[in-house]
């Protein structure tokens, strides 16, 4: 019930005005988000690399229904790529792109073109696109895309969400040679009809899909915190005999940085998904909505300089 009220929120553009104006404690959104500017996340991807863990960089803004806004991402991007190149480091991040942010919503095809000018922009300094998930109402429209996408750019990834009951079969499709299959949880508002509601048949399903990826031919990303859907993911890679080079584990930026740490140092790939940008209500609302006891921090913030 409180996630589904915070969620309504999260794509409320009143109550972002409101938090928007408020001093939300910046050391709240800091916990999530590395900072405003590409000189924030390509100085995080170098700390993060120090410490032997990988990025996937996602410059903030969604659901955009203004063009030139859609082509600035683009530009913040190829922008972004052309630094980690620069400094050396696209070895050890990627980027992470919201078709919404690049004008979906307004016209899917300019969305496409958009996303095939940061993919080639990647590819050419050396490193690769996973395309975010967003609601329900634009899964078909983005695999899609990501499909046409990997036409020029086969290494670009998709995301699923174990929430959806269609995800377990998209699972099987998806799960190709040199597929990047993003699994996580799933993080919208979504009806009965075509989601799970109980947590625990999302981890249900969470567990299918791991095996119906592990089991295919592609490159499973493990995108969780939960300590026993990676423990899940260890025994079945063991199972389905893959290295540890063949599958990766992913965490948010500022959510268990130990457990990041120690899975790194176990020799696994481990991801870290680097918000940065000023956009950031809609994804700080969303990792309120996973953890009621954020909330309280959150109320608390509103009214603290
Ligand atoms: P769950 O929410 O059950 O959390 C397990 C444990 O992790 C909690 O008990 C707590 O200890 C810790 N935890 C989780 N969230 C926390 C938080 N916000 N603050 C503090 N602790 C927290 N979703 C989507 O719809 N589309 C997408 O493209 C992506 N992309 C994506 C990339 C990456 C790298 C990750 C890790 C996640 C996403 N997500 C996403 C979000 C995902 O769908 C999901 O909402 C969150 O990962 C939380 O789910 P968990 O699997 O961590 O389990």
């Amino acid at each position: 019930m409180l996630r589904s009220v915070i969620l309504a929120a999260a794509r409320s553009s009143k109550i972002e005005r409101l938090v928007g104006t408020a001093p939300v404690s910046r050391s709240l959104v800091r916990r999530y988000v590395a900072g405003e500017t590409t000189a924030h996340a390509v100085a995080t991807t170098r700390t993060l690399a120090a410490d032997g863990l990988l990025a996937t960089l996602d410059y903030l803004g969604e659901d955009t229904v203004v063009v030139e806004q859609a082509d600035a991402t683009r530009d913040e991007y190829l922008g972004l790529l052309a630094a980690l190149k620069g400094e050396g480091l696209a070895g050890s991040a990627e980027v992470s792109v919201k078709l919404s942010a690049l004008g979906q919503r307004i016209d899917p095809e300019l969305a496409y073109d958009r996303a095939r000018e940061i993919c080639a922009a990647a590819e050419d300094a050396g490193t690769t696109v996973t395309v975010d998930m967003e609601d329900h109402t634009v899964t078909d429209s983005t695999l899609e895309i990501v499909q046409r996408l990997r036409e020029d750019h086969p290494r670009t990834g998709a995301v699923l969400q174990a929430y959806l009951r269609r995800t377990e079969d998209d699972c099987k499709t998806q799960a190709a040679p040199d597929s990047r299959i993003r699994l996580c949880k799933g993080a919208y508002k979504e009806p009965e009809s075509v989601a799970y509601q109980r947590s625990l048949d999302v981890d249900r399903s969470y567990v299918r899909c791991i095996n119906a990826l592990m089991a295919g031919e592609g490159y499973p990303m493990l995108a969780t915190h939960d300590p026993r859907l990676i423990e899940i993911g260890i025994d079945r890679a063991r199972w389905y005999d893959r290295g540890k080079e063949s599958f990766e584990f992913q965490m948010l930026y500022g959510i268990r940085p130990t457990e990041q740490l120690r899975l790194a140092a176990e020799g696994y790939r481990m991801r870290v998904y680097v918000p940065y940008g000023d956009q950031w209500y809609g994804y700080l609302m969303r990792r309120m909505a996973e953890r009621p006891a954020n909330l309280a921090v959150f109320a608390r913030s509103l009214w603290t300089k």
